[in-house]
């Protein structure tokens, strides 16, 4: 039986991968704990537990987030998507399936972060915000190409030990271009 709200812990709801959970939870409680230790929400890794890593990513908001260094009494009334919400019944997320189909992972242990901050790169990139390694940053020049450097610098805060940057980087690529004519015959659709 779940603990009752004391001076130390309260009763939060939260919205996680459009589904609401209720819980008591230790003020101290990281989100990420409350994800893998409370609701068994455990695509999300625990890496370095100190925001260096990138291996505990969700998205909250549709905003990358280190869940390591994020309260879980600090995310209610937001909506947090886990690993685990990205697909669409049996059809994987783009991104996942990218990374599937070009190997975009060795052991596996750092791919859900890896995964959710691509997710939120992809649009980062696509609603024209630039990165360190954005030559044009004037808001007129629009979103910059998303080069092989561009792609590296917003993934680097996601650390693999196995070493799998290559095709990591080709499967951001692919899924980014994928958005883009996605997006693109969206407009067209919509102009016609
Ligand atoms: S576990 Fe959160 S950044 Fe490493
Ligand atoms: S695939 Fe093993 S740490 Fe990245």
């Amino acid at each position: 039986m779940a603990p009752a709200p004391s001076s130390t812990s309260s009763a939060v709801t939260l919205n996680i991968n459009g589904e609401k959970h209720h819980l008591t939870v230790d003020h101290r409680t990281t989100l990420l704990d409350a994800l893998r230790e409370r609701l068994d929400l455990t695509g999300t890794k625990k890496g370095c537990d100190q925001g260096q890593c990138g291996a505990c990513t969700v998205l909250v908001d549709g905003r990358r987030t280190v869940s390591c260094l994020n309260l879980a009494v600090a995310a209610e009334g937001h909506e947090i998507t886990t690993v685990e919400g990205l697909a669409d019944g049996d059809r994987l997320h783009p991104v996942q399936q990218a990374f599937l189909d070009l190997d975009g992972y060795q052991c596996g242990y750092c791919t859900p972060g890896q995964i959710c901050s691509a997710v939120a790169v992809i649009e980062e990139h696509a609603a024209g915000w630039p990165s360190a390694a954005t030559e044009d940053v004037r808001p007129e020049a629009g979103p910059p190409p998303l080069t092989p450097e561009e792609i590296r610098e917003r993934m680097s805060g996601n650390l693999c030990r196995c070493g799998a940057y290559v095709s990591i980087l080709q499967a951001v690529a692919r899924a980014a271009g994928e958005h883009a004519e996605a997006t693109d015959g969206k407009a067209k659709e919509t102009t016609a």
